[in-house]
């Protein structure tokens, strides 16, 4: 695989994970970085050894470039996005991939019309974990699955993100923020969702940051921030999924589906790694092997201590490869506007109090093949 150049508009918190991420590959090299702050910028730029730290204007003239991340906030996805396809080249974006269903559907024509791709995190289903579980189920050896659970719950981002407001407006929520991972793993293992039902309230409507350097300062939430959810995929499994900033403490698995022959516990989609389990036929619960799928080892600690596998930036090498190669990518713009659809879905369901039918589908992204790390895509 030729090495590829891309540079990366948005320079806040997580653009660290993928700085990292582009150190460790073979095949991506980051020219640039950008954002609207410069001194933002320059700062990881510093820190990560990256040669130029500019303006979004000059990364997007820069013709050796060819793939731009867009790691700004939601509410900028769209326009950033739009940006980097009007300057002629592939978008990556985080998720969720815009604020809205509408300025997704836009991204795409404009993308097809102008004869580039549309990549969207999250890549986390592309990790060990998810690949075992998803082979699991490939192989029937849960069946046909039939129903299941989702649940990402917490007590919001207040008390650690430096500039959490983006979390409580539209385009955040744990809808939106946390929904992409589950929903997502979700649309690998099982295919498209059909038509989606909810609840859904805002549990607390004023929240206070207790993280720095902000501590203090009052947040007013516009979105909601509690949601219990029916997704009804196309294969005909329903999946109850629970999202919530309003819990202080639960007990319950983040991923549980149940198939005719048996079970499967799937970690937490928000990490590439952890040990999936099964149960075929009431047996007792069986670890899936994960170290013959590439990307299982934990490479990053987290602030609560645990270590975890984050290998965020594969979906974008994954793209890469499938541009040399003329193939379609996993984390493609298809994928993430179909998750989009479902994800807005849940609100408009909770508002209206109705089922809502989705108008997007798509197929499930190919499975990633056995081996130990990105040579896989190389191939
Ligand atoms: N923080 C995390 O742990 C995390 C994890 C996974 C995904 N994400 C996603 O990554 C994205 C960024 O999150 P973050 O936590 O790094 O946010 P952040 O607020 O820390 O950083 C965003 C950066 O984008 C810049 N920016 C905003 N609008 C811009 C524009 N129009 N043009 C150029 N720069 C602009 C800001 O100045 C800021 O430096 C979000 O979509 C979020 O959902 C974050």
């Amino acid at each position: 695989m030729q090495p590829i150049t891309i540079g990366i508009i948005g320079c806040g918190v997580i653009s660290d994970v993928y700085l990292k991420g582009a150190r460790r590959s073979d095949y991506i090299n980051v020219k640039s970085v950008a954002d609207m702050h410069s001194e933002a910028a320059a700062a990881k730029a510093a820190e990560h050894g990256v040669i130029a730290a500019t303006s979004p204007e000059v990364l997007l003239a820069d013709p050796d470039i060819s793939i731009v991340i867009n790691l700004t906030v939601p509410l900028a996805h769209a326009t950033v996005n739009r940006a980097i396809v009007a300057a002629g080249k592939h978008v990556y974006a985080e998720k969720p991939l815009c604020a809205s269903f509408a300025e997704a559907q836009e991204l795409l024509a404009l993308a097809a019309k102008a004869g580039v791709r549309v990549g969207g995190a999250p890549d986390t289903f592309m990790g060990a974990s998810h690949q075992a579980g998803r082979r699991a189920i490939d192989e029937g050896r849960i069946g046909k699955v039939i129903a299941g659970a989702a649940t990402v719950l917490g007590h919001g981002m207040e008390h650690w993100h430096p500039n959490p407001d983006f979390f409580f407006i539209k385009g955040g929520g744990p809808v939106l923020d946390f929904g992409p991972y589950y929903v997502t793993d979700l649309v690998q293992l099982l295919g498209p969702v059909d038509r989606v039902a909810a609840e859904t309230t805002i549990g607390n409507p004023v929240r206070t940051i207790t993280s720095q350097p902000r501590a203090g300062e009052k947040l007013k939430v516009e979105i909601e921030t509690t949601a219990t959810a029916l997704l009804s995929f196309v294969s005909g499994a329903t999946i109850a999924l629970t999202a919530s900033w309003d819990v202080w403490k639960n007990k319950r698995l983040p991923f549980e589906l149940y198939g005719v022959d048996g079970s499967l516990l799937v970690p937490d989609p928000n990490f590439f790694g952890g040990t999936p389990e099964i149960s075929e036929k009431g047996a007792d619960w069986a670890a899936l092997d994960i170290t013959v799928h590439p990307f299982h080892a934990a490479n990053r600690t987290l602030r609560d201590g645990r270590e975890v596998a984050d290998y965020r930036i594969i979906g974008l090498l994954d793209m890469a490869a499938a541009i040399q190669q003329n193939r379609p990518h996993r984390a493609s713009g298809q994928l993430s506007t179909h998750v989009l659809e479902v994800l807005e879905a849940i609100g408009t369901a909770g508002t209206e109090k109705r089922w809502v039918d989705l108008t997007t589908t798509c197929e499930r992204p190919a499975a990633v093949p056995l081996g130990a790390g990105e040579e896989v895509f190389a191939a």
